[in-house]
């Protein structure tokens, strides 16, 4: 055999046998397989690219289910519905619906679409999501990308109709250039409320003007007295969740936790936090750190459970969704003993990759039964 014939020969051998390397990582579903190769490769495409594509593998479901069972010590009741584990995708990564089956299969509890406006828009200009790689962090400022709530339900319906029953959130936001910002909200409560285990007023994403300031205390008092009263006339009633950011000050924090005690704006639960606008000094990414939007992971971590612990003691100890540069099962604990019931996860499933899911579970019933608490319900608050 001539040596050019060999060199090919070897080539194959060699793209087979990672190949064969690589079906059996993903079916033992190795966490640093994904960690080392997938993920370096998935970053070769642009932020944005990357995202649409692995939402796409959720779509088609070309991953295998995760054969994690979720123990009974990460059951947890809240919100009016039975959550198998308590670690949710937070909204932003499934905005249209598209990813629902594949996100369960990959073993989260719980699926937070959107945020989904009225009408479909197309958000800002691209580029508008930002790798901060050393910080593993991303800043976004997609600025509610949605195909609108006509589609979305459609999808969520198709869903219901083939007998999926997962706890699935729709995380509502309002038109860029609504002249009724209000009347979004009650619209998408009206609309999905039938289809949901739970919706989210989301008032606090930075990348659509004036947005957050509806989180000030007479602006949400408006916004919340018809919502409320549009989410109480919704058959089979679903919880309501207000979204906040965890740039609010203290006194502000006091003022939002003033306004939903009153009992004309008793919202179900609160989900804290969404993105940041600040730039810690701590980042390793100075240039990419300019970007303007909104800084989510570990950079987010200590503001986003500072704030859980804020609000779980102003308010007597509402059920929070923990949020905010979650990587570990350690970080979810944290959260948890701050004062969340459940916990989303986004940006380290960037870095981390599909496996990320079940390690936190794994973490988690470990953690537990180490501090002899034997649901999660028993740590919550434990640290505040
Ligand atoms: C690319 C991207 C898009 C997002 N879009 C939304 C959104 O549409 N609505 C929303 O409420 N939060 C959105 N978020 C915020 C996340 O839901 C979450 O609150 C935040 O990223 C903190 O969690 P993490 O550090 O685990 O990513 C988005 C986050 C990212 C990274």
């Amino acid at each position: 055999m001539s040596f050019s014939n060999k060199l090919k020969q070897m080539v194959k051998l060699c793209g087979l046998s990672f190949g064969a390397f690589s079906a059996i990582c993903i079916y033992k579903e190795d966490t640093k397989f994904y960690k080392t190769y997938v993920m370096p490769i998935v970053h070769l495409l642009d932020p944005e690219q990357a995202h649409q594509f692995s939402v796409i593998i959720n779509k088609y479901r070309l991953l295998p289910r995760s054969k994690y069972n979720d123990p009974d010590s990460l059951k947890v009741q809240a919100f009016g519905s039975l959550f198998n584990n308590p670690v949710g995708i937070a909204a932003g990564y499934d905005k249209n619906a598209e990813a629902v089956l594949g996100l369960n299969d990959m073993g989260f509890g719980f699926v937070e679409i959107g945020s989904v406006t009225p009408l479909p828009q197309d958000g800002n200009e691209k580029p508008r999501v930002f790798r901060l790689k050393k910080d593993e962090a991303v800043i976004n400022r997609y600025g509610f990308n949605s195909d609108g709530h006509e589609i979305v339900l459609k999808r969520i319906y198709e869903l219901r109709e083939s007998n999926y029953n997962g706890i699935i959130g729709i995380n509502l936001g309002k038109n860029k250039t609504s002249p009724d910002p209000i009347g979004d909200y009650v619209k998408g409560i009206i609309r999905f409320g039938p289809v949901a285990n739970y919706l989210v007023i989301n008032i606090s994403s930075p990348n659509t003007p004036g947005l957050r300031n509806m989180q000030g205390k007479k602006e949400l008092y408006d916004l919340l007295v018809p919502v409320v009263q549009a989410a109480k006339s919704v058959p089979n009633r679903p919880a309501l969740l207000l979204k906040l950011a965890p740039d609010l000050s203290f006194e502000e924090r006091k003022d939002v936790a003033d306004v939903i005690n009153k009992k004309e704006c008793q919202v179900d639960g609160l989900i804290i936090s969404n993105t940041t606008i600040s730039r810690p000094n701590s980042l390793n990414c100075k240039e990419e750190a300019q970007q303007t939007g909104g800084l989510s992971g570990k950079p987010l971590k200590e503001l986003s459970t500072k704030m859980i612990a804020d609000m779980y003691k102003l308010t007597n100890g509402i059920p929070i969704i923990g949020v905010g540069g979650i990587c570990t099962g350690e970080d979810a604990y944290e959260k948890i003993k701050a004062g969340a019931v459940v916990v989303q996860v986004y940006t380290a499933l960037v870095y981390e990759g599909p496996t990320l899911v079940t390690e936190i579970k794994k973490s988690l019933d470990k953690l537990l039964a180490e501090d002899g608490f034997k649901t999660i319900g028993e740590a919550v608050g434990k640290s505040s």
